[in-house]
C-alpha cells in the first residue's frame, strides 16, 4: 500500500537543544518508518524574525547535521531547503489569493508570536507566514504535518486554502491534518515553560559533558529544599522532570529521595547530567562524523533538493493545468 505523505519543517535556528528532540524530532524519527517523509529546512520563514542571512547557510547546515546525528535517514527521507525549490514561491503567490487578510489577522500563532517576540510592526511577509507554511506542505501534497499545539492553527490554515483551491480549481491537494506530537515541551534550565535558544535556557544536542553538568548545576530547583536534608517537592522541579525522560526507571527512588530530604539537589542534579550526556553521546559522536564528512551532508542536501524539486514540480504542473496557466 502507498503511505501517507508527511511535510515536517522547522527553521534553521542553529544547532538544535533537547526541547527540539522531545518536541519533534523524537518523533520525526518514529514516522519515517510508517509515511513517506520530507523534511524542510524553512529558510525563508526565518527572515520573518531575523532579516540578517549572514549565517543561514551555516545554521541550515548545522540543524542538517543534528537532523542526521539523531537518526532521520536521508536515504527514507529527502532534506532540501525551501529557498532551493522555486516552486514554494510560485504557489505561495497562487494561495495568497486564496485567503482573506482578515482571516489571517486572526491567526492566535501569529498574535502569540507578535506578543512574545514584542513585534511592534508586522511585517506583509509575517502575516503570509501560514499561506507559505501551506505552500510547504500542498507543494509535496503532504496528508499530515507532524507538530506542536502551537502551530495547530497555522495548520487549519491550510486545510482552509486547500478546501479552497479544490473548489475552484478542481482536486488537488489532501486537506492536511496536525499530527500531535505527545510529550510536546520541555522546561528550559531557569524554569522556564518552555526550551528556547532566544531564553538562553536550553541544553543542546551537541553539549559535551563537563556542559552539561555545568549547565545542570544552574538548573532551578525547588526554592523551598535549600539543603539536602530539606524535604523537596519533584513534582514542581524541573530536574525531576528531566530524570522522568531521560532516566525514568530511577524516576521513582529520585522522587522518594526528594521527598524525603535524603537526596541532596546537586547528587540529584549530576545524576541528571550524567543520564542526559549518555543519551547524547551517540548523537555527538553521529554529530562529529558528518563534520568531519561534510561533504557528505552537502551531498545528502543536493540530493535531496533534487528529490524534493521532483514532487514540487509536478506537484505545479497540476496546479498550473487545472488553473489553466499552461
Ligand atoms: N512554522 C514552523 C515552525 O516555526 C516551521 C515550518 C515552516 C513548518 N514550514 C512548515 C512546519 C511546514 C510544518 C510544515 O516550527
Amino acid at each position: 500500500m502507498q503511505k501517507k505523505r508527511i511535510l515536517s519543517g522547522m527553521r534553521p535556528t542553529g544547532k538544535l537543544h533537547l526541547g527540539h528532540y522531545v518536541g519533534a524530532l523524537e518523533n520525526w524519527v518514529k514516522l519515517q518508518e510508517d509515511y513517506e517523509s520530507y523534511h524542510l529546512i524553512a529558510d525563508y520563514h526565518a527572515l520573518t524574525t531575523n532579516l540578517n542571512t549572514d549565517s543561514i547557510y551555516d545554521d541550515s547546515i548545522d540543524m542538517l547535521i543534528d537532523w542526521l546525528a539523531v537518526g532521520l535517514d536521508p536515504n527514507k527521507s529527502p532534506m532540501f531547503r525551501q529557498s532551493q525549490i522555486k516552486e514554494h514561491t510560485e504557489l505561495h503567490l497562487i494561495l495568497s489569493m486564496l485567503i482573506t487578510v482578515n482571516r489571517l489577522e486572526r491567526s492566535p500563532t501569529l498574535k502569540d508570536q507578535v506578543r512574545d517576540l514584542h513585534i511592534d510592526r508586522v511585517i506583509y511577509g509575517h502575516l503570509g507566514y501560514p499561506v507559505l507554511q501551506t505552500a510547504d506542505i500542498l507543494l509535496y501534497k503532504g496528508a499530515f504535518v507532524p507538530v506542536g499545539e502551537d502551530q495547530v492553527p497555522n495548520v487549519e490554515i491550510s486545510r482552509e486554502i486547500a478546501r479552497k483551491f479544490n473548489n475552484q480549481y478542481g482536486n488537488v491537494f489532501p486537506e492536511p491534518e496536525p499530527l500531535l506530537t505527545k510529550f510536546a515541551r520541555l522546561s528550559g534550565l531557569d524554569g522556564n515553560a518552555k526550551m528556547s535558544k532566544s531564553l538562553n535556557n536550553t541544553i543542546l544536542l551537541s553539549d559535551d559533558s563537563e556542559t552539561v553538568k555545568s549547565k545542570l548545576k544552574k538548573a532551578v530547583t525547588d526554592p523551598q529544599k535549600i539543603r539536602k536534608g530539606d524535604p523537596g517537592r519533584p513534582e514542581i522541579c524541573l530536574v525531576y522532570s528531566y530524570h522522568t525522560k531521560f532516566n525514568p526507571g530511577e524516576s521513582e527512588s529520585i522522587a522518594a529521595g526528594c521527598r524525603s530530604g535524603e537526596l541532596g539537589c546537586l547528587d540529584c542534579k549530576m545524576k541528571c547530567a550524567e543520564k542526559i550526556s549518555k543519551f547524547l553521546e551517540p548523537i555527538i559522536e553521529k554529530r562529529k562524523y558528518y563534520e568531519n564528512n561534510i561533504d557528505e551532508v552537502k551531498n545528502i542536501l543536493s540530493d535531496g533538493e533534487k528529490r524534493g524539486k521532483q514532487t514540487a514540480e509536478a506537484t505545479m504542473n497540476e496546479v498550473r493545468n487545472k488553473m489553466k496557466l499552461g
